[in-house]
């Protein structure tokens, strides 16, 4: 009877321990824009990890790449009593109703990785961005292309000193498509580099979609005359590939090689990095993406304050938390492998 009494006391003392220091029951509701996007996968991934570390419960669904069905979605997190939202927009230029919907509830609402309008962030207390400066990530890809022409004169196959590149832009309208597209140009211009576009078109982050495009940019322009190509995400950096591989290139001879970079530092395209297929990426930070996101959504879900403390990420105007890129190239590729 003692030893059942000891036994007992040791059993209460032990559930007492871990509730005092339990964790969080918190329940976070997410949605992402669709779930067969490679890079977001990864964001996923390191959501759950975070909410695992935790405690708290999350909830991820499928918006299927369709605004009215994410607009439903909240709402049913809603109805079940969620106490914060984490959203990546399938359209950010219509997240004014999300918003409205969680300040309605005075719900925390956390937007990644596809940014909403300043007016909408500006329009509730208890709304924040996680994401990274596209511009950068622009910025980046661009100087790996003009420091490989720097380092490589016979990459200037036409020798007319000018850069003749093809782009794979992601889907319209998204500020990292625009930002990356324009940022990386300008970098090879900003260190000294003419260039001359010779096709540009949207493949909407997707590797079949440029494997299609790059293939019809082969045929209108010739492969001769392509010296780089510039994608905004590694899927496309990848599909790229695809049609350069299927004339022969990026295959090993060094005379049939076309510089290709993406963005994302997803694990195939590491993979191709390291078969030297592929010239370059530049970090996406996936992973802080999702640990900030849910880090947010937690601590604003507890009522607690939000702050650089609370979260462990630096925060800009009381709502944005920017998680910076990294250039990846050959010499520094392996870090990021998992
Ligand atoms: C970008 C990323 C793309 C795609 C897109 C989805 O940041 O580079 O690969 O995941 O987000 O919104
Ligand atoms: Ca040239």
């Amino acid at each position: 009877m003692k030893k059942f009494a000891v036994l007992l006391a040791a059993v209460v003392l032990a559930v007492f321990a871990v509730s005092a220091f339990a964790a969080t029951d918190v329940l976070v509701g997410a949605c992402i824009y669709k779930f067969d996007d490679t890079f977001m996968t990864g964001v996923r991934n390191a959501m759950r990890a975070e909410m695992e570390k935790q405690g708290g419960e999350l909830e991820i669904v499928d918006s299927q790449n369709r605004q009215p069905t994410q607009n439903d979605q909240v709402d049913a997190y809603i109805s079940k009593g969620a106490n914060a939202l984490i959203v990546n927009p399938v359209d950010r230029t219509a997240a004014q109703p999300l918003m409205e919907k969680a300040k309605a509830e005075g719900l925390p609402i956390v937007f990644v990785n596809r940014e909403p309008y300043a007016e909408v962030m500006n329009a509730y207390g208890k709304i924040w961005y996680v994401g990274a400066k596209a511009e950068e990530s622009g910025t980046q890809s661009g100087q790996i292309i003009a420091d490989y022409f720097k380092t490589h004169p016979e990459a200037d196959k036409n020798k007319d000193k000018k850069i003749q590149y093809i782009m794979l832009r992601g889907e319209q309208g998204h500020q990292d498509a625009t930002l990356r597209t324009e940022y990386s140009t300008k970098a090879m211009k900003d260190a000294g580099f003419e260039i001359v576009e010779l096709g540009s078109d949207t493949a909407n982050w997707d590797k079949v979609q440029a494997t299609d495009k790059m293939k019809g940019f082969i045929s209108a322009v010739g492969i001769d005359n392509i010296e780089a190509v510039l994608a905004n995400n590694d899927d496309m950096a990848l599909g790229a590939i695809e049609a350069l591989k299927a004339e022969g290139y990026n295959m090993g001879d060094k005379s049939k090689y076309i510089p290709v970079v993406g963005v994302d530092a997803t694990a195939p395209a590491l993979e191709a990095m390291s078969k030297g297929e592929m010239l370059g990426t530049v970090l996406n930070d996936a992973d802080n993406q999702g640990f900030a996101a849910v880090r947010v959504a937690v601590v604003a879900a507890e009522g607690k304050s939000v702050t650089e403390k609370s979260i462990g990420y630096k925060i800009t105007d009381g709502k944005y938390i920017w998680i910076p890129y990294r250039p990846v190239t050959v010499e520094n590729y392996k870090n990021y492998m998992k």
